[in-house]
């Protein structure tokens, strides 16, 4: 892929590609582009073969993480007599990642599919799929595409005549960032208060029900079938080496088109606005995130970094959920990561102390800087709590926490002491005031908390 290429023919849709047409979300359209092909093929070989085509295409995990979904398959230990289970990750809550949701919205079959084809592959036959709760109109949706593949045979007893037997349960979650978290999920599905485990044992081992589980991303599984169809050299030939085929970007904020863009992975921001008409009209980008609120941000320094695994990890962050959040010159640094930390302090689950207490004290901190109340040191006082919640947490919220902190800092620290010199916002003078009013309704709590 090179920058010489035309911007459009840089898009390769393949779960978006029906998303235009009339009533995308249903079997008979679903069907028209293909559908339920790759679940044939599928059937046709052997389980074990299924998984090994899966990981030689290479297909890695959507979910953040990146990790090999065939592998992760592989895992899960045969013949030991016990139930093993499917859970599809659709919490989808982290700020700016938003691709889970419009692919449900869209074209449900694709998850529904992916289903079945990963269910054969490690031997299930009860898979679930964990939605976030608030998204009502999704949750009818998945469960009407549901109800239509039972009634096509792709579900139920003796799925095509294979003799297999499926059936797919669809939870709505009650809106918990940390219910994202894969060991968080597997908790609140079996009715307990959403909180990470201790692994190991890993849920290949002991997940749901402390039976042999995957747990996998609704763009992970959904990517199945077109392998299974299409075969694994096409998907191979899209993308990078280490990270082969296609995958969604979300592109909001500042751009004149927001939206999902689906491409191989590798290709950069500045291709990327390039095909959504640019950061809006008389603007200019200031930073930008690679993978949703929790991945170290970019500035206009990394328009040319290739947006796989390998790329944006060479360059200091993580591709994450590919969430491309995009900020121009008018926006403060340090407001940004006040809401994203105010948002992590909130979805804190309370379990270990370093994320529980951290979370708190920067968002203190912050809304004093951002308010133009900051003091000599808040800097350094800011580092050492992301540092003591950096790897010292007990699951990854606690590290997407320190992130935005520590790569605005290194990034854009003159704005910070801006905030200290001026004592307010040099972006948005007004804010100051606004919290400075708040700010005086517990002036004596807060000031003793902050410095203490
Ligand atoms: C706080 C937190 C929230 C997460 N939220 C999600 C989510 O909403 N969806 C998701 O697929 N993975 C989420 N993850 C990652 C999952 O733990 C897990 O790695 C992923 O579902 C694995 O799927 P994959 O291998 O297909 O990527 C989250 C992780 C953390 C630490
Ligand atoms: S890092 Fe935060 S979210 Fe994760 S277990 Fe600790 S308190 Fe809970």
């Amino acid at each position: 892929m090179t920058s010489a290429e035309p911007a459009e023919k840089l898009l390769t849709p393949v779960l978006s590609a029906s998303w235009d047409d009339d009533r995308p979300w249903t079997l008979e359209t679903y069907l028209r582009h293909d559908g339920y092909t790759g679940l044939r093929n599928a059937l046709a070989m052997p389980p074990d073969d299924v998984i090994a085509l899966v990981k030689d295409a290479g297909l890695r995990g959507r979910g953040g993480a990146g990790f090999p979904t065939g592998m992760k398959w592989q895992f899960i230990p045969q013949n030991d007599g016990k139930p093993h289970y499917l859970v599809v990750n659709a919490d989808e809550s982290e700020p700016g990642t938003c691709k889970d949701i419009p692919l449900l919205f869209a074209n449900p079959h694709s998850l529904i599919e992916g289903m079945v084809i990963a269910s054969y592959a490690i031997r299930c036959n009860h898979a679930f799929v964990y939605l976030r709760g608030e998204v009502v109109p999704v949750l009818r949706r998945l469960q009407a595409a549901v109800a239509e593949a039972y009634e096509a045979g792709y579900l139920g007893k003796d799925v095509l005549g294979s003799g297999i037997d499926l059936d797919i349960t669809v939870h709505a979650g009650a809106g918990a960032y940390i219910c994202g978290e894969e060991t968080a999920l597997l908790d609140s599905l079996e009715g307990r208060r959403g909180q990470p485990r201790l692994r190991p044992p890993f849920p290949a081992i002991a997940g749901l029900y402390a039976c042999p589980t995957v747990v996998n991303n609704v763009e992970s599984i959904a990517s199945v079938p077109p392998i299974l169809s299409r075969g694994k050299e096409w998907f191979k030939g899209l993308g990078t080496e280490k990270s082969p085929g296609f995958t969604l970007y979300s592109l909001s904020g500042h751009v004149t088109n927001p939206g999902q863009y689906e491409a191989p992975l590798g290709i950069t921001l500045r291709q990327l606005l390039d095909i959504s008409g640019g950061i809006r009209a008389g603007h200019r980008l200031k930073f930008w995130t690679p993978g949703g609120s929790s991945t170290p941000m970019f500035t206009d320094q990394h328009l040319d970094v290739p947006l796989d695994y390998e790329g944006v990890g060479a360059a200091g962050s993580m591709l994450g959920t590919k969430a491309l959040q995009v900020f121009d010159e008018t926006t403060c640094v340090v407001r940004a990561v006040t809401r994203w930390t105010e948002f992590y302090a909130h979805e804190s689950c309370g379990k270990c102390t370093p994320c529980r207490e951290g979370t708190y004290w920067l968002v203190q901190l912050l809304k004093r800087i951002e308010a133009g109340q900051g003091e000599s040191g808040d800097l350094e006082k800011l580092l050492d709590i992301a540092d003591n919640i950096n790897g010292k947490s007990f699951c990854a919220l606690g590290d997407g926490a320190a992130s935005p902190i520590v790569s605005s800092l290194q990034y854009f620290r003159e704005e910070y002491e801006q905030h200290l010199t001026e004592r307010r916002c040099p972006l948005d003078p007004a804010a100051s005031t606004v919290w400075a009013g708040r700010h005086h309704a517990h002036e004596s709590a807060t000031e003793r908390e902050v410095h203490a």
